[in-house]
């Protein structure tokens, strides 16, 4: 069977990764958390040739397509990872790894009984800010309300991450992003769209 240049396949390395082995250089890295149909993550890596891509998912079809949909194109800064991100952030890479961090409308589960499946809480951010670099960014973006004020609050909580955005912390547009499937879903939904961007101050 032939592997897919686009795979990053962490058998094949000692962990943590040094993502220098991956890529062949020392530029900057950013990483993209439950990346779905791995579009965003393709535009992004064509138009910023001089930084690498991470995408992590956990969901098999999605990666699967992802990387189908990335073999139509010719890029040498992407990689995909099929793996529960809760796991990557703990024992994958090395410390300072990321300058930029995405992730692009987390599952919000909404029901009450559900919301310890959300993947930004306090331990969560706590292992990611490990792997993100002095300096770096968090970029967030999601249609649910109630889940962005409850990231805010975790996020100025943790002590090591600092909005960029003035109050309320977040803004309703940000023209440079490339849009994601979902993003556009919720747009075409005319829903209002939630973007954070911290910085990791130490
Ligand atoms: C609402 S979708 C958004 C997909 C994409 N970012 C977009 O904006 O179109 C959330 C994605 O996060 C992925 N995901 C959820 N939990 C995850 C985890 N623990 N590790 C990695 N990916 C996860 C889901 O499988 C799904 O693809």
């Amino acid at each position: 069977m032939k592997v897919s240049s686009f795979i990053l396949d962490v058998t094949e390395y000692y962990l943590p990764i040094d993502l220098s082995q991956v890529f062949g250089n020392n530029k900057d890295s950013a990483l993209e958390i439950g990346f779905g149909d791995g579009s965003f993550l393709i535009e992004i890596a064509k138009n910023n040739t001089d930084w690498n891509f991470i995408g992590i998912e956990i969901k098999v079809k999605r990666f699967r397509k992802a990387v189908k949909r990335a073999e139509g194109e010719y890029i040498a800064n992407l990689k995909y990872l099929l793996m529960d991100v809760r796991i990557a952030v703990e024992e994958v890479f090395y410390p300072n790894t990321f300058s930029k961090v995405y992730i692009n409308f987390p599952d919000p589960w909404p029901k009450e009984r559900h919301k310890k499946h959300r993947i930004i809480n306090t331990q969560f951010l706590s292992n990611l800010s490990r792997i993100i670099k002095p300096k770096g960014i968090i970029e967030i973006a999601s249609d649910h309300e109630e889940y962005i004020s409850s990231i805010l609050e975790t996020l100025e909580d943790t002590g090591i991450f600092k909005s960029i955005f003035p109050l309320p912390g977040y803004v309703h547009n940000i023209p440079t992003r490339p849009t994601t499937r979902y993003e556009l879903e919720f747009m075409e939904e005319e829903k209002e769209i939630y973007y954070l961007r911290f910085i990791k101050e130490n």
